[in-house]
């Protein structure tokens, strides 16, 4: 199968060394215009002048993108995609004063989703899933990582590692599982150091055997944070992870800074994410990792805090940033990477260039697939996206907006907006 897309506007390449971009190589995000993208089969077979791919693949199926922009397929490295019900009362409950560990320190916040999904089945879960998926990939997201983290039990944990991996064999959204065993510990482990030391012996001794013997996940995430896992516990955990053959990853230094970036950087972990309260020594060992600091500012703007995430700092100390929706039911419901991409914009002082490498290459890099994904150049995969706009800088302009029109898949067409969207 070989198509042809003509008539882009624009189009937004990305294109350069497979790897996560950094410092002054994230000042182009590789606009070309009046080109064409030739695909064959899975993969992007070329980039160049219309004339001369019209001739090169006479026989493609040609896709006119109506003079809109073409770009990679945007990159969400970072969502907790499968849960039950919404927790809009939370949101009342902060607007009232209510702080967002109070909460949870009462059984609320995570803990009341973790109630929510153990009560659901494989079915019930995969239900409320796809839709929500489906979501994403109607704004232009074509790989999504999706976290588990609200069973914290073996049995609830693989129940929804089994549903990630269903949807990610029937849905054409590119899907990367990874395990959040500790996401918090549970209600009831806080009793005493002991009960709670027994979760962490638990989730190293029994859960991830399990988890990586059935191929669950192709990453281990901790929430290191005061209150939740200590710095000790989550290398402990990430140590044993990357043992049993897993990527790691950090939720680091969301609300108060403890040290997870430091931690993320001295593990080589392939991505720290939040980083709203990272600190300047912080900022500095990323840099020099190559971790990359995935950024999630809809989470700081949903819980009514005055912190962002210092994405300048860290791109002039010339750490490798992503930006990512954190999509989840308690810190930020949306589903919408384009206005992520607005925050970047507008709050994080980042350029066009950089939010859209951003979520595309270097958020492919916190996947580790940098090399397959997230650019509009020969030999990757022909994952694409096609918003109704006539430059990319509308793409954050038109905030919360929906422009995205269609995207595509290895070559398959996966989101269309002339389909309803359930
Ligand atoms: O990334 N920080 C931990 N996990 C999520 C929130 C989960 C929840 O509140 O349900 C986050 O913000
Ligand atoms: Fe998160």
């Amino acid at each position: 199968m070989t198509l042809l897309f003509v008539n882009a506007r624009q189009l937004v390449t990305c294109a350069g060394a497979p790897r996560a971009r950094v410092g002054g190589e994230m000042r182009d995000c590789g606009i070309v215009v009046d080109a064409a993208v030739a695909v064959v089969n899975e993969r992007i077979a070329a980039v160049g002048t219309r004339a001369l791919l019209e001739a090169e693949y006479a026989s493609a199926t040609v896709i006119d993108c109506g003079g809109g922009v073409l770009t990679p397929g945007l990159v969400d490295s970072h969502t907790h995609a499968i849960f039950g019900k919404p927790r809009y009362e939370e949101q009342e409950r902060r607007a009232a004063g209510a702080d967002y560990m109070e909460i949870a320190r009462r059984g609320g916040g995570i803990h009341a989703s973790v109630r929510d999904v153990r009560s659901r089945d494989v079915a019930d879960l995969l239900a409320l899933a796809r839709p929500r998926l489906e979501r994403l990939a109607s704004y232009g997201t074509t790989t999504v990582e999706v976290k588990s983290g609200y069973g914290l039990s073996i049995e609830d944990e693989l129940k929804i590692l089994r549903v990630i991996k269903q949807l990610a064999s029937e849905l054409t959204m590119r899907i990367v599982p990874t395990w959040l065993g500790a996401h918090e510990i549970p209600r009831e482990a806080r009793a005493t150091s002991e009960t709670r030391a027994s979760y962490v012996k638990m989730l190293r001794e029994e859960m991830l055997p399990l988890v990586v013997s059935e191929h669950l996940a192709a990453f281990a995430d901790v929430f290191c944070e005061p209150g939740v896992f200590t710095i000790e516990e989550t290398r402990d955990l990430l140590l044993a992870a990357r043992i049993s053959g897993l990527g790691i990853k950090l939720h680091a230094d969301e609300l108060s800074p403890s040290g997870g970036a430091e931690l993320a950087a001295e593990l080589r972990a392939i991505s720290a994410d939040h980083l709203a309260a990272i600190s300047a020594g912080g900022i500095q060992a990323l840099a020099k990792s190559g971790t990359v600091a995935t950024l999630l500012p809809g989470t700081m703007l949903f819980l009514g805090k005055g912190t962002r995430p210092p994405a300048r700092a860290l791109l002039d100390a010339g750490a490798a940033v992503a930006l990512a929706t954190d999509f989840n039911p308690g810190t930020s419901p949306t589903p919408n990477l384009p206005f992520i991409l607005t925050l970047a914009v507008s709050e994080l002082h980042m350029s066009v260039a950089e939010a859209m490498l951003a979520a595309t290459v270097n958020g492919a890099a916190a996947l580790g697939l940098a090399d397959e994904i997230g650019q509009l150049a020969p030999g990757f995969s022909a994952d694409l996206a096609l918003f109704e706009i006539e430059d990319i800088r509308e793409l954050p302009y038109w905030y919360a907006d929906r422009r995205c029109k269609r995207t595509w898949v290895r070559g398959k067409a996966c989101h269309s907006s002339d389909l309803p969207i359930t």
